[in-house]
């Protein structure tokens, strides 16, 4: 079968990290999420954490020299041999630059840029609402609440806010997105890899419509 190789694009708090999670149960992909990826290193503590947590406290991203290696390492792992997720990589141009340059040396070619859109107010409601389990599971205290207040449905653990989802902090990470990472619609566009979607609609919607674009893609990459 032709490898999936995609990337999620779309402001915080579209829904890209929801997607990714129920996408990689259809498909079988490693979900590659940058955001994830830089919390582990700040809880470790690692120098990749301590570099990456004042950027990330402030709503700013981390330099491309930081990310870019650690990702480019990451799609070339194992598991990531016969395709990957991509949230929250690529985040600016030359972001995008590096990981074309790199798939490309290694005959690979990307599948597609999926786009997740929603507009300001709703993406800082999600987010002001959203609560992490300790698996790394994404709830929402009124649209996707647990079964139990405050505890994950999967081990009980205690769900937790992240310290970069408070509303000042969320609406300049909003306008770092519209300087720095938006320009990559037009730049997928050209390469005919975007595909939009209404993140507005539902999870269950959206996934609907992401996994249906995803089975026609793998139709065309087998013809
Ligand atoms: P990252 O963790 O990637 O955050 P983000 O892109 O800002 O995206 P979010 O995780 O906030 O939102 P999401 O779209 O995944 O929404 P979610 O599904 O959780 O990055 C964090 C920081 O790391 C950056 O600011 C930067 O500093 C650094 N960083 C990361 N990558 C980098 C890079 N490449 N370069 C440089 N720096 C980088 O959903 C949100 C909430 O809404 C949840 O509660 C969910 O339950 C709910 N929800 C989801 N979908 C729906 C729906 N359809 N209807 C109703 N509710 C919904």
């Amino acid at each position: 079968m032709a490898e999936l190789n995609l990337i999620l694009l779309g402001p915080p708090g579209a829904g890209k990290g929801t997607q990714a999670g129920l996408l990689t149960e259809d498909f079988g992909l490693p979900h590659i999420a940058t955001g994830d990826i830089l919390r582990a290193a700040v809880a470790a503590q690692t120098e990749l954490g301590k570099e990456a947590k004042r950027y990330m406290d402030a709503g700013e991203l981390v330099p491309d020299s930081i990310i870019t290696g650690v990702i480019l390492d990451r799609i070339g792992q194992d598991d990531a041999r016969d395709g990957f997720l991509l949230d929250g990589f690529p985040r600016t141009v030359d972001q995008a630059d590096s990981l074309g340059a790199a798939i490309e040396q290694t005959g690979r070619r990307l599948t597609g840029a999926f786009l997740i859109s929603a507009p300001d107010d709703v993406v800082v409601k999600r987010i002001s609402g959203r609560r992490i389990g300790k698996s790394g599971r994404i709830y929402h205290v009124d649209f996707d609440p647990p079964k139990v207040a405050g505890k994950d449905d999967d081990d009980g653990s205690e769900l937790v806010q992240r310290d970069d989802d408070r509303e000042e902090t969320v609406r300049k990470r909003l306008a770092v997105y519209r300087r720095q990472t938006e320009p990559l619609i037009a730049y997928y566009d050209d390469l005919g890899l975007l595909r939009r979607f209404d993140g507005t609609l539902g999870p269950s919607e959206v996934h609907a419509h992401i996994r249906a674009a995803i089975s026609t893609l793998q139709r065309e990459e087998e013809i």
